[in-house]
């Protein structure tokens, strides 16, 4: 059993704070952080000898133990500095045409759809958008696609989620891969809340590009994300700092290059990329992946229930209870008043949660509707989500007044 109110004590949290929003920045325990210093004391006694030699081997170590964790081959696995930035790594380097069609969802992370915008406007692709309105099953997300797949059946590359970032939603991103495998379509698989969130298996998912950010759900410093490639594309990606590594590779499956080109995005300070061990060993302390996944989840449901109810309003979920992993949505009672625009009123909200009640929740609109993603997470408990719901309820009726 994992006692949300003492695990807290590991984390370094101001007392009043309720951490709804694990989702967004990811935090980190004591444990992790003694860790990090540890290796940036190690860097400072002695720069080149760390940077030059031993910085290395201990990075091969972590690529190991996350390639592990997702079931792929440690040398596809390379670490950039977020998930927005492996979205920028794969789609600016991949060799489009002019023309090429690129579907997507309206709904993915406004950093990778920003990123597909920029590649439409230099690289003259079309964006084929696939639009949902939450909740909805799996089934539908995936009828959905189909009929997007029918209107354009020369799509070369999709973008999607597994777990999308607003509404949290679990996607049917097993049916998504098969559906667009099946059509030789290339595959960006967004996994950014993934790793430590769900378990994933990249050997049978078999993605051609997947990211997961290792500082949300695995409790590594931030920022830290872990790019996977399938061998076939390795040539074809440089990262965003091109250096002495450099190989202009006319075949995209040359792979050659790909591990050094990586590992070296000039002086930086890397020392979070050493901190996965440390991060697992805390983990397993806790009961392990299956542990922390189950309790999360659990707590992510009966958490939404239970803010829903103070409410008065509901859960975003279908009726087979799949959209939810350890982020649930939640109904606001409260709409947009005239004259204000959803982005200055979703910041109104914001604001009023974080200085007025010390919690954070992240408010969005949807279906027409306003909605707050609440995250579960292994040092909250129950009383989290009501004070959490009773800090909305609150603010909802203040800016109705207002
Ligand atoms: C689905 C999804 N993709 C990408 C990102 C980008 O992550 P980062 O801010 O670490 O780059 C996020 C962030 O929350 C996300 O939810």
């Amino acid at each position: 059993m994992i006692d949300g109110a003492k695990v807290r004590q590991d984390f370094l949290f101001e007392p009043e704070y309720v951490p709804l929003n694990h989702g967004s920045y990811g935090v980190f325990p004591r444990a992790v952080q003694k860790v990090q210093r540890e290796y940036q004391d190690k860097t400072e006694a002695f720069p080149d000898r760390w940077m030059r030699l031993e910085m290395y081997p201990e990075l091969r170590k972590s690529r190991e133990l996350i390639a592990g964790l997702l079931h792929c081959p440690a040398d596809d696995l390379i670490f950039c500095y977020n998930a927005s930035s492996a979205a920028n790594i794969i789609l600016r380097n991949f060799p489009f045409n002019e023309g090429d069609k690129v579907l997507y969802y309206t709904q993915g992370y406004v950093n990778v759809n920003s990123t597909l915008e920029y590649v439409r406007d230099t690289k003259k692709i079309e964006l084929v958008p696939v639009h949902l309105e939450f909740p909805l099953s799996h089934e539908e997300i995936v009828a959905a696609t189909k009929e997007k797949l029918e209107e354009h059946k020369d799509i070369r590359l999709a973008v999607y989620d597994l777990i999308s970032s607003l509404p949290g939603a679990v996607m049917p991103y097993e049916e998504l891969q098969r559906l667009f495998k099946s059509k030789n379509i290339v595959t960006v698989a967004d996994g950014a809340h993934v790793v430590g969130q769900i378990p994933v298996n990249l050997e049978t998912l078999d993605p051609d590009f997947f990211f997961t950010n290792c500082h949300k759900w695995l409790f590594v410093p931030r920022g830290f994300a872990a790019l996977y490639v399938k061998k076939s594309h390795q040539g074809a990606l440089h990262p965003q700092t091109v250096n002495s590594f450099y190989v202009n590779h006319t075949n995209a499956s040359d792979f050659s290059s790909f591990e050094k080109e990586f590992a070296s995005p000039g002086t930086i300070d890397h020392s979070n990329y050493f901190c996965v061990e440390a991060a697992l060993a805390y983990r397993e302390s806790l009961g392990g992946e299956e542990a922390i996944m189950k309790h999360n989840h659990d707590l992510a449901v009966q958490g939404g229930a239970l803010m829903a109810k103070i409410l008065g309003t509901q859960v975003m979920e279908n009726e087979q209870g799949t959209l939810t992993a350890s982020m649930v949505n939640v109904e606001l009672p409260i709409t947009t008043p005239a004259g204000v625009s959803d982005a200055d009123f979703g910041r109104q909200i914001m604001t009023k949660l974080v200085y007025d009640h010390h919690v954070m929740v992240s408010p969005f609109k949807n279906s027409g509707k306003w909605w707050m993603r609440a995250c579960a997470q292994v040092y909250l408990t129950i009383d989290d989500f009501k004070k959490g719901a009773h800090a909305a309820a609150k603010v909802c009726q203040e800016l109705r007044k207002d």
